[in-house]
């Protein structure tokens, strides 16, 4: 793999404001890397300045090698799909994915062949000739995809291309982006807000908030080691217990209400460091008695939702909200307003510095 786009401590100041602050990511050529956070954290500004529809108030973007920023936005070549980059609504399906190769100078013979093939690519063999308006919101998407790839660009942006879809389409449609992504092998930046959606599509995550990045990293590595407070909260269902590191050669910690815990970690820790210690919900288990060779803790139920084939058991262990994932059965044993046994194993306890 080589490092293919460079972002190099990008800043981005509207007047008093900091929209971006030292920002800055190496993607490899053929990556699929997805900007996850929370709205207003920066990712479509990150984009943009990427793109060259802004212009960021520090730092530099290369691809290959190359400085862009120097470059307009066309001369970047770089495919673009926003959620409401809406297609030229007087022309048809094909017309729409020709205009990039028109624009190239590329002949209306040729152009229009391959702007069918890319079509097909995007699964719209034989739609062609219909208008944006004779097209559902799924498929118009793909159009736009189509006209953002039909020119092999060297960079495929979408910034929430499926957020106005419904679920069932979204989900189809996040199959489809990434079989046709790896089929062209084109490095893409894909950006959601939804976290299942950067999940299951990314090959590497960067996580934003305020301005930065917060981590970048594989999805398994984004859930199981969360480097930030913010990460571990903000992906997936997490209980966050406020801790003391007590012996860091022994692996244990102290949490006021909890007591004495054991972790395991390869961290270099401190003894007296002050940690958050993570346990996603699914690997705690609920009972009526303490569990030998388990660190027990009493818990209150006070909200129990049910799925069918697994529950959530939402409660408290003293003052520390505490969530349990169960398997629909389990959650017999317990009712809302009783008061169980909630239990881990060492390598459960994911401790956090940050
Ligand atoms: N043209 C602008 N003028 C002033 N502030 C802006 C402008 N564009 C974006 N911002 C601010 O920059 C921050 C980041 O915005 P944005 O990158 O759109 O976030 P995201 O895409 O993560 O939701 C937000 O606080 C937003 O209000
Ligand atoms: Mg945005």
């Amino acid at each position: 793999m080589t490092n293919y786009l460079q972002l190099s401590n990008i800043t981005k100041t509207y007047g008093h404001f900091t929209a971006l602050d030292d920002v800055s990511l190496s993607v490899d050529k053929g990556e699929f890397v997805t900007f996850l956070g929370p709205s207003g954290s920066g990712k479509t500004t990150t984009l943009m300045i990427i793109a060259g529809f802004e212009k960021a108030s520090g730092g530099s973007v290369e691809i290959g090698g190359q400085s862009i920023s120097q470059l307009a936005p066309h001369e970047r070549n770089i495919g673009i799909v926003f959620q409401n980059y809406a297609l030229f609504p007087h022309k048809t399906a094909v017309e729409n994915v020709y205009f990039p190769l028109q624009m190239r100078g590329v002949s209306r013979s040729q152009g229009l062949r391959r702007a069918e093939d890319m079509l097909s690519l995007v699964g719209l063999k034989g739609f062609g000739h219909r208008h944006p308006k004779e097209l559902s919101g799924g498929q118009q998407q793909r159009v736009a995809l189509a006209r953002a790839l039909v020119f092999e660009p060297s960079l495929l942006l979408l910034d929430e291309p499926l957020g106005a879809l419904d679920k069932n389409l979204r989900e189809q449609m996040q199959i489809e982006i990434k079989r046709i992504q790896r089929s062209l092998g084109v490095t893409t930046i894909f950006v959601t807000h939804d976290q299942s959606e950067a999940m299951s599509m990314s090959d590497r995550i960067v996580v934003f908030e305020k301005g930065g990045i917060e981590q970048a990293a594989a999805p398994l590595d984004i859930y199981h080691r969360p480097q930030t407070s913010f990460v571990a909260a903000f992906i997936g269902e997490s209980n966050l217990i406020p801790a003391t590191i007590a012996s860091a050669v022994a692996g244990t910690a102290e949490s006021p209400t909890l007591g004495a815990f054991d972790y395991a970690s390869t961290d270099v820790l401190a003894d007296g460091q002050k940690v958050t210690l993570l346990i996603r919900p699914e690997h705690i288990k609920l009972s009526r008695n303490p569990i030998d060779g388990r660190k027990n803790v009493r818990m209150v139920v006070e909200t129990i939702v049910n799925y069918g084939d697994n529950a959530l058991v939402i409660g408290r262990a003293g003052d520390i909200p505490m969530r349990v994932r169960v398997l629909g059965a389990d959650v017999v044993i317990i009712k809302e307003g009783e008061e169980c046994c909630i239990s881990w194993m060492p390598d459960a306890v994911f401790v956090i510095t940050r």
